[in-house]
C-alpha cells in the first residue's frame, strides 16, 4: 500500500465501518437510475449503492429488494420519499429484507418514521441542508447525515457544497458521519472532503451513465455531450407556487416544466387545486419527466436531470473502473500532500 492509498483508507475507515463497505463511497439513488443492476454493481466494485423507491408501491419495492440481493451479497440501503403516502409500509418492506440502510429524502423524518426505522435495527440517514437542521437531526438520533449542494444532479437547495461543508463537517462531523455530495467527479475532491471531516461522500452524476445502468443510450449520450454550464436549476415563474428547483441538461422539457407551473397556479388561482395538491402535482411532473428521458429515450421532452460534475462524464465505464479511478486520484492528492 502507497502512503496515499494508506492514508485514504485511515479517512474513510469511520465511513467504511458505518456502511459495511469496501469504500467510503455512496451512489446516491437517482429515481429509475437506481434500481437493482446499478445498486448490484456499485456494492460488488466496493461502494454502497442505494435503491431509489421514488413513488414506487410497497410490492415494487419488495420485488426490488429482492432482485438486488440475488445480484449482490454486499450491503446496500433504501432511499425513501418523506412524502409518499405509505411511508409506513415501505419502511416494513425494507425491516422484512433486513436492509441495514435507509436514507429519507425529501424533507425533516415525519413523525414516527424515526422510531420505526430504528426499531427494526436499521440505520437512517436523513440530507442536512443547513447546519441549524443538522444539529436537529442528531438530537432527534439520525445515525448519519449527508450534505448535498447545489451543484448535484435533481432536487436541490440553494448553497453550494464547499459552503455547506465549510459550515457543517467542523460542527458536527465529530457526532456522526458526514457524507458530501454535490459536484464531485474527481477523487482530488473526495480526498479535499475527507480532510476537512467527511467519512465520505455520496455522488450520483457520475454513476448516471455506468456500463451497469439501464438509463437509455439516448440518456446516456446526452450526458457525454453535456458540459457543467449545460446542467442548469429549474426556474421558480410564480412566487405563490414555491417549487424545489431541480438541476438538470437544459432542453425543450425545461421549457415544458414552465408551461407546467403556469398551469398549476392557475388552477391554484382558480382554486381548483390547495397548495399541497399543487405541489404533489409538481413532484409527479418530474417523477414521470424523468422516467421519459432515462427509460423512453426522450431527450427532448424529458427531464435529463444532472449535476454540474456532468463535464466530468464522458464515455461509458464500468462502476468498477469509476471507483478504482476515484479511489486512485483521491490516494494520489494525498501522497502528494505528504511532501
Ligand atoms: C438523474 C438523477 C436522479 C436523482 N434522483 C434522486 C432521487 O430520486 N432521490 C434522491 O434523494 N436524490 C436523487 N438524486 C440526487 C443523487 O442521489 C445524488 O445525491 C446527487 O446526484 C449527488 O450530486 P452529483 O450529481 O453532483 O454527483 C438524483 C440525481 C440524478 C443525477
Amino acid at each position: 500500500m502507497s502512503i496515499g492509498e494508506e492514508r485514504l483508507a485511515r479517512r474513510m475507515a469511520r465511513g467504511v465501518e458505518f456502511l459495511g463497505s469496501k469504500t467510503a463511497i455512496l451512489c446516491g439513488a437517482m429515481s429509475w437510475v437506481s434500481e437493482r443492476n446499478l445498486v448490484s454493481a456499485i456494492s460488488n466494485a466496493g461502494g454502497f449503492g442505494l435503491i431509489a423507491c421514488g413513488a414506487m408501491t410497497p410490492e415494487l419495492l419488495d420485488a426490488e429488494i429482492a432482485g438486488t440481493k440475488a445480484l449482490t451479497d454486499q450491503p446496500f440501503g433504501v432511499n425513501l420519499i418523506t412524502m409518499h403516502p405509505q411511508l409506513f409500509d415501505l419502511i416494513a418492506v425494507c425491516a422484512k429484507h433486513d436492509v441495514t440502510h435507509i436514507v429519507l429524502a425529501g424533507g425533516l423524518p415525519p413523525a414516527g418514521s424515526l422510531d420505526a426505522i430504528k426499531g427494526n435495527g436499521a440505520k437512517l440517514i436523513c440530507f442536512a441542508p443547513a447546519l441549524s437542521l443538522a444539529k436537529k437531526l442528531i438530537r432527534s438520533g439520525v445515525d448519519a447525515l449527508v450534505v448535498e449542494g447545489m451543484e448535484a444532479g435533481g432536487h436541490i437547495g440553494p448553497v453550494s457544497t464547499s459552503v455547506l461543508a465549510q459550515e457543517i463537517l467542523p460542527e458536527v462531523a465529530a457526532q456522526v458521519p458526514v457524507f458530501v455530495a454535490g459536484g464531485i467527479g474527481r477523487g482530488e475532491a473526495i480526498a479535499g472532503y475527507l480532510d476537512m471531516g467527511a467519512a465520505g461522500v455520496q455522488l450520483g452524476t457520475r454513476f448516471a451513465c455506468a456500463t451497469e445502468s439501464i438509463a437509455h443510450a439516448n440518456f446516456k449520450k446526452a450526458f457525454f455531450r453535456a458540459s457543467a454550464r449545460d446542467a442548469v436549476a429549474s426556474v421558480q415563474i410564480d412566487p405563490r407556487l414555491p417549487v424545489i428547483p431541480v438541476r438538470a441538461l437544459k432542453n425543450a422539457g425545461s421549457e415544458l416544466f414552465t408551461a407546467k407551473q403556469r398551469e398549476v397556479a392557475q388552477a391554484l388561482d382558480e382554486g381548483t387545486v390547495a397548495m399541497a395538491e399543487a405541489q404533489l402535482q409538481i413532484e409527479h411532473y418530474w417523477a414521470g419527466a424523468l422516467r421519459r428521458a432515462v427509460i423512453d429515450g426522450d431527450v427532448d421532452n424529458g427531464s435529463l436531470m444532472a449535476g454540474q460534475s456532468v463535464g466530468m462524464v464522458t464515455r461509458e465505464e464500468p462502476v468498477a473502473d469509476i471507483i478504482v479511478q476515484l479511489m486512485a486520484e483521491a490516494a494520489q492528492a494525498l501522497e502528494k500532500s505528504a511532501a
